[in-house]
């Protein structure tokens, strides 16, 4: 259907059903190259929502005051095993954020092709720099030796057995895959799986839970509240992969085979085993006042929750989330009441830029 603008003694002809052919071109994968980058029409609405959620989410780690961290740290009420915790999930972290944000920018962000795709990805890259640079500011802040961090990462084995799961399903898919091959759709949609659910959704938990239970008893304010606001990014992260992988396998319905299935299953039972493994080997869950036996089970039931939203068996059916009001702590979805400062002047600016929030 074609559509004439007259603009003076010009004529435009416009026609709708390029547009919509555009629309149709776009895909997760194999769709048309977004050389010229346009968003319009919109296709994966969830993609630009999320993209509006995680802006109004924005924070800077300076916002954030550490004089108190800094005096507990310097003083004496603060044990060796609080101290470890802290300095475990500053060594973690900084390496694993680095790894996250570059599995979006030189595998997923590279192989999908609609633009609202790579926007929101795009922004999940850099909220994980924000998330790295969060904890520089934390080791300056508390004059920590970051080399001794970095050691931990090298140096541990359940840390380095963690880091070798994921990058196993990252290293050998950077670009100029063919996805129009089977068994490249299925590495593709396990490296998204693995990445939003098993990694980012899952062994990020064990430390999130031990640093927010040193926070829930007023310990080191200034980072308790960095994790949450990071928290808080990571459950959006979690959700873009979801989203994306869910999409992904509905375009590409011959990669869900009963086996792929299976082997995704089998892959977050492994994810599990590390986190607890490194749970007994490094954090000492006892020191902070949680029975080991729940904390483990808190994994499980976190687990359970990524494998029902990706459409997959349950490990541990009926499990119940043993530490209640850590879920509360991690899954703030009511982002408006709950921070203060800045954050929350972010969305109000946001909001008032874009008045029809409600329709998107
Ligand atoms: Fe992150
Ligand atoms: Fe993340």
């Amino acid at each position: 259907m074609e559509k004439i603008y007259k603009i003076g003694n010009r004529e435009f002809p416009l026609d709708q059903s390029k547009a919509e052919a555009a629309y149709a071109a776009k895909k997760v994968i194999n769709g048309r190259q977004s050389m010229t980058f346009n968003l319009l029409p919109l296709k994966y609405q969830w993609a630009y929502d999320l993209y509006r959620t995680m802006k109004a989410n924005h924070w800077e780690p300076e916002d954030i005051q550490m004089q108190k961290d800094v005096e507990q740290w310097r003083g004496h009420e603060i044990s060796q095993n609080e101290r470890w915790i802290i300095m475990m999930g500053i060594g973690y972290f900084s390496a694993a954020e680095g790894i996250v944000g570059d599995n979006i920018q030189h595998v997923v962000r590279e192989l999908v092709t609609a633009p609202e795709l790579k926007l929101v990805l795009g922004r999940h890259a850099h909220e994980e720099n924000i998330h790295a640079d969060s904890l520089l500011y934390m080791i300056s802040s508390l004059g920590i030796n970051p080399h001794e961090c970095e050691a931990m990462f090298e140096q541990i084995p359940t840390i380095v057995r963690k880091n070798e799961f994921v990058t196993r399903h990252s290293n050998n898919l950077r670009r100029d895959l063919d996805l129009t091959k089977l068994e490249n759709k299925q590495l593709l949609a396990k490296n998204i799986f693995v990445f939003g659910q098993c990694m980012e959704g899952t062994q990020f938990y064990g430390l999130f839970g031990m640093i927010l239970s040193l926070y829930r008893q007023n310990k080191f304010p200034g980072i308790g509240q960095m994790f949450r606001y990071t928290l808080r990014d990571e459950s959006n992260h979690i959700e873009v992969f979801r989203n994306l992988f869910m999409d992904l396998v509905e375009e590409n319905p011959d990669l869900w085979t009963a086996e792929f299935r299976e082997e995704l299953v089998q892959i977050m039972r492994e994810a599990i085993a590390l986190e607890k493994e490194f749970i007994r080997d490094c954090l000492p869950v006892n020191a902070v006042g949680l029975s080991a036996g729940e904390f483990e089970r808190y994994i499980d039931y976190i687990a359970d929750r990524r494998l029902a939203g990706c459409g997959l068996q349950v490990l541990n059916p009926g499990v119940q989330n043993p530490l209640p009001w850590l879920a509360e702590m991690m899954d703030v979805r009511k982002e408006q009441n709950f921070f203060e400062g800045k954050v929350t002047d972010y969305q109000k600016a946001s909001a008032l830029v874009h008045t029809s929030d409600d329709d998107l």
